[in-house]
């Protein structure tokens, strides 16, 4: 099957306008493949002719289009120097310094911006679990896990892992906070519903409008703003400000960064910005 410069432009146009994801000539290789499927899925012959159903049904196609080109890497405890930093700066403040809200509680709100298969949202969760131990009553915890993929969503509110996605998370951890599947899913964990119980996962497209109120006092917004333009992060970064709470903490990927807006927070730790 050929794909044609003009299809790859087009294909390029709609990825862009509905995800804000920049593709270039290096992913044509990775779009070719991926459509492909799409493809003989919809038992179309060309990428013309998906081309076409775009340009007709793009609304109806389109989630199932966002989930086959999106880039879903991630990990437990990855980038784990944001979870020190968590637990040996942030909650410890959070700790002494948060007053009790009108339910009588202690509010601590977490935004996983782009939370994948939940792998990330679940590190946040187990890392505020273990640093509130001994005071959870006192809390009203919340962590929003977002995605535009709505494929990865549903997989993140299974809470159901391979075994070996959990291979490098302490023995400790692992007891307190996964089962372990039995006959068939020997080789399965489940997440505890401690965790699950504090997270909510919502599709949500960056580029759309926030239905939340916030404010958030961590915002984690990893490994996704690398595949847009200047322009688009900008404009993020922008709604990420003024959904923190002053002193709220932006994390970032290991490769991103805040370009111009770097002069509106300070930079507290390796790709860790912190609300003035
Ligand atoms: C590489 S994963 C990063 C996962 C996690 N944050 C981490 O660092 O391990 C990038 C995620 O961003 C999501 N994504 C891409 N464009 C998006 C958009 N416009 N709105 C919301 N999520 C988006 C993808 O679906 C994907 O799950």
């Amino acid at each position: 099957m050929q794909l044609t410069t003009e299809d790859f432009k087009f294909i390029c146009q709609f990825v862009y306008r509905t995800t804000g994801i920049v593709l270039n000539d290096s992913k044509r290789e990775m779009l070719y493949r991926r459509l492909t499927r799409i493809i003989r899925e919809r038992k179309l012959n060309s990428f013309a002719e998906y081309c076409q159903l775009l340009r007709e049904h793009g609304e109806q196609e389109e989630d199932y289009f966002i989930n086959a080109i999106t880039t879903n890497l991630t990990s437990f405890f990855r980038e784990n120097h944001h979870f020190e930093y968590l637990t040996s700066e942030e909650l410890p403040a959070l700790i002494k310094n948060k007053t009790v809200s009108a339910n009588g509680k202690k509010r601590l709100r977490v935004w996983s911006s782009a939370s994948s298969t939940g792998e990330e949202p679940y590190s946040i969760a187990i890392t505020i679990l273990e640093a509130l131990k001994n005071e959870l009553a006192q809390w009203d915890i919340k962590i929003l896990a977002t995605d535009i993929d709505s494929n990865v969503l549903a997989k993140g509110k299974t809470g159901i892992y391979d075994m070996n996605r959990i291979e490098e998370i302490p023995k400790k951890l692992k007891k307190s906070y996964f089962f372990q599947g039995s006959g068939k899913s020997s080789q399965s964990v489940k997440v505890h519903d401690k965790l699950k119980s504090t997270i909510t996962f919502k599709h949500l497209n960056l580029l759309h409008d926030w239905p939340m109120k916030g404010p958030f006092d961590v915002i984690f917004c990893r490994n996704v703003i690398i595949y847009f333009d200047k322009k688009t992060q900008q404009e993020l970064f922008s709604r990420y400000y003024e959904m923190l709470a002053p002193g709220g903490l932006l994390f970032l990927g290991h490769s991103e960064n805040l370009g111009n807006y770097q002069q509106y927070f300070s930079n507290v730790g390796r790709t860790i910005f912190r609300k003035p």
